[in-house]
């Protein structure tokens, strides 16, 4: 193979890497069939099936590069391929949903999907200005309305983020217990500083702080959860969540966007998932350029959360040692091929 320079790589892929255009192709990715073992679900049931696993993300130009990787990785472990349902929620206001259904049926031809386009003043009115700076996408909150924006037959699903791929059977964490109460399923990680989530405004007011007195709260991931969808809207929980942004708007409660809210209404009410579902952290810190290892323990899901995502640091030249396990997934068609 002939090299480039690597003044023209790095340049070529500042042109690129930002974020996906709307030209941005895909590779078709191949069929994937049922084990025989797996219940025979005919497709116009299939949105509705509770023998199906369903699964939720939120899609936008920006990321749609690391959802086409998660789509695949999780089709590619799965035991029933066929009968994996995903809900697809995109930005009403910015994404171009005409192009974007056409992208995926055109990668994915064979995906039992639905798109729902989310409004953006449903949140936007409730978001504190204080934090709107930060706050890259109206979508974040998308996860918070999915029970109102799904149909009513959706009785559970798995919500994932968009810079991790699986690589086990997400029906074994769609099937996570949640016993008689829970509403929710999440990697639970104790040994965070809870207290580092809120602002002092928050514990120093005793009416607030009040609201962890009687729990055992500790942070989870909001970005791997397996949500109990009936139970969510019987107990209101998206008016719950509003309540939270509605104190923040008022008094700065908390300094991140989406994740607080979720940490008030449900922190020490979960049920914890196993860690092997969420190998976190694995984005590191981009601008040191520092890379995570895997934690000990099996893997069943890679998460790159935190500042770096591998299609970028691939894409300049610059990996991390794990992004080579991200790499298999990427359903980008480059424009020209560097190893041919
Ligand atoms: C959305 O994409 C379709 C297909 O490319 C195009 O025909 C349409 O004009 C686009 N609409 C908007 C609002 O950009
Ligand atoms: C936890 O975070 C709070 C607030 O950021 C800080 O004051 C406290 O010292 C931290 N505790 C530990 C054990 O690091």
């Amino acid at each position: 193979m002939k090299q480039l320079p690597v003044a023209i790589l790095m340049t070529l892929s500042l042109l690129l890497t930002p974020c996906l255009t709307e030209s941005a192709k895909f590779k078709e990715a191949p069929e994937f069939y049922n084990s025989p073992e797996c219940p025979s679900i005919k497709e116009e049931d299939m949105i509705c099936s509770e023998e199906g696993v369903h699964v939720a993300m939120t899609l936008d130009t920006t990321y749609l590069r690391g959802s086409m990787a998660a789509i695949l990785s999780i089709l590619q472990h799965s035991w029933c391929p066929q009968n994996t349902f995903f809900h697809f929620v995109c930005s009403a206001a910015s994404d171009n949903k005409t192009l974007l259904h056409a992208t995926l049926s055109a990668t994915f031809p064979y995906l039992n999907f639905r798109l729902y386009p989310f409004s953006d003043d449903v949140v936007s009115s409730i978001i504190s200005t204080s934090i709107r700076a930060a706050l890259d996408c109206p979508l974040n909150y998308a996860r918070s309305y999915l029970p109102n924006l799904l149909p009513l037959c959706v009785k559970r699903l798995v919500y994932l983020d968009s810079d991790l791929v699986l690589v086990d059977d997400i029906a074994k964490l769609a099937r996570t217990p949640l016993g008689d109460t829970h509403v929710l399923a999440a990697p639970e990680y104790c040994n965070a500083n809870f207290t580092s989530y809120f602002t002092p405004t928050f514990w120093s007011n005793p009416v607030l702080s009040a609201t962890f007195a009687e729990r055992k709260a500790c942070y989870f991931n909001t970005g791997v959860m397996v949500i109990d969808l009936e139970r969510w809207r019987v107990g209101e929980y998206t008016r719950r969540i509003e309540e939270w942004m509605e104190v923040q708007k008022r008094m700065r409660i908390y300094e991140l966007g989406s994740l607080p809210p979720f940490l008030l209404v449900f922190g020490g009410d979960i049920v914890p998932v196993d860690h092997r579902w969420n190998q976190h952290g694995l984005g590191g810190d981009n601008f040191r350029g520092l890379c995570r290892n895997l934690h000990p323990g099996p893997v069943s899901l890679l998460h790159w959360s935190g500042k770096g995502k591998p299609w970028v640091r691939l894409d300049a030249n610059r990996p991390c040692p794990l992004d080579a396990l991200w790499a298999p997934y990427d359903l980008l068609q480059t424009p020209f091929s560097l190893d041919s």
